[in-house]
């Protein structure tokens, strides 16, 4: 989405879930692929390699902890400096993978009762350092954005754009059972618009309308059509109603369905191409999407 190429792909890997930390293995596929990532990152600009990485992604359960530790260890084995920050302070969980205490760590050092020097801890004979989350607190959001916190915390306005390596955001109220908005996403001479979670909605219709230089909509598709009562009531999609909120669109415009399901997913791929629209595709995942002449880049992954 900010013009960058992906930096390497980590396969799913069904032994996962009983051995998070797979990079302390010594051969196999997923320990290279955490040793591909390693060097890719050691090779993104080589006069001034990145000393601070955050791993983060949109949804819940997409693999964050068990690629922030292990990304920590095959970085460690290749004699860097390490030290794992557990920023989730709401459902750490990096000291349980990594299987360490961790009630104590970067919440206290944020509110000044402890120092840094005195929450670090060494892991696996000192191969690298952990700095877990701490104490749970009250109030996450807030110590995440006070002042002792290296990360500033902005929050984003419906409506208000904003601006990130010369792409600007717009965010736009979607329809779904929390409040959620979908994204305009605009470079210099291409515009891409996610709809986040959806249900039928308007408004972000109504904002894609107003870009001339649109070039995809990535619409929400969770159901097949049997379920679409389940959709509405959940604030989602389903194919058939993928195709009369399009219809909302003024000029055709490639659509890339997402979010789909992993279930009944065979069954809205069926629907999909049913309709015999062909500007209406789902998404390939793990496929990056370049729309000409521009930098907007988007990889997919779900
Ligand atoms: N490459 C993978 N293949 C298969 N399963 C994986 C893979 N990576 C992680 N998992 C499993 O997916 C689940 C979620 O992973 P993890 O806890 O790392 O995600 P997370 O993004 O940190 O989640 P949360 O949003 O809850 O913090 C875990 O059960 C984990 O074992
Ligand atoms: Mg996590």
């Amino acid at each position: 989405m900010l013009g960058r190429t992906p930096l390497a792909l980590i396969s799913v890997n069904p032994d996962a879930k009983r051995h998070p930390l797979i990079t302390m293995g010594r051969h196999g596929r997923a320990v290279e692929e955490f040793r591909s990532l390693r060097t890719t990152l050691q090779f993104v600009e080589v006069d001034n390699p990145p000393r601070v990485i955050v791993v983060t992604s949109p949804l819940a359960a997409e693999g964050k902890t068990t690629t922030a530790c292990n990304l920590a260890i095959a970085l460690a084995q290749s004699s860097l400096k390490v030290c794992l920050v557990e920023g989730d302070l709401r459902r750490p969980m990096a000291s349980t993978v990594m299987g360490i205490d961790g009630s104590i760590g970067l919440s206290n050092v944020v509110a000044g009762q402890l120092d840094l020097a005195d929450a670090l801890l060494p892991w696996h004979r000192g191969l690298l350092t952990v700095l877990p989350a701490g104490t749970a607190p009250p109030d996450p959001t807030g110590l995440l954005g006070s002042n002792n916190m290296a990360l500033e915390f902005i929050p984003i306005e419906p409506r208000i754009s904003f601006e990130i390596d010369n792409i600007r955001f717009t965010p736009i109220p979607v329809n779904h059972e929390v409040p959620t908005i979908g994204l305009v996403v605009q470079a210099a001479d291409a515009t891409v618009v996610f709809t986040s979670d959806t249900s039928v909605t308007d408004d972000i219709w109504a904002a894609a309308n107003q870009l001339p230089t649109l070039r995809a909509v990535f619409v929400d598709c969770s159901f097949p059509d049997e379920l679409e009562d389940l959709a509405i009531r959940s604030g989602h999609l389903t194919p058939r109603l993928v195709v009369a909120e399009t219809a909302k669109l003024s000029r055709p415009t490639q659509i890339i369905c997402v979010h789909i399901k992993p279930d009944t997913r065979d069954k809205v791929l069926a629907q999909l191409a049913a309709h015999h629209a062909h500007h209406i595709a789902p998404v390939k995942i793990g496929k990056t999407y370049q729309f000409d002449g521009t930098p907007l880049v988007v990889a997919a992954a779900s």
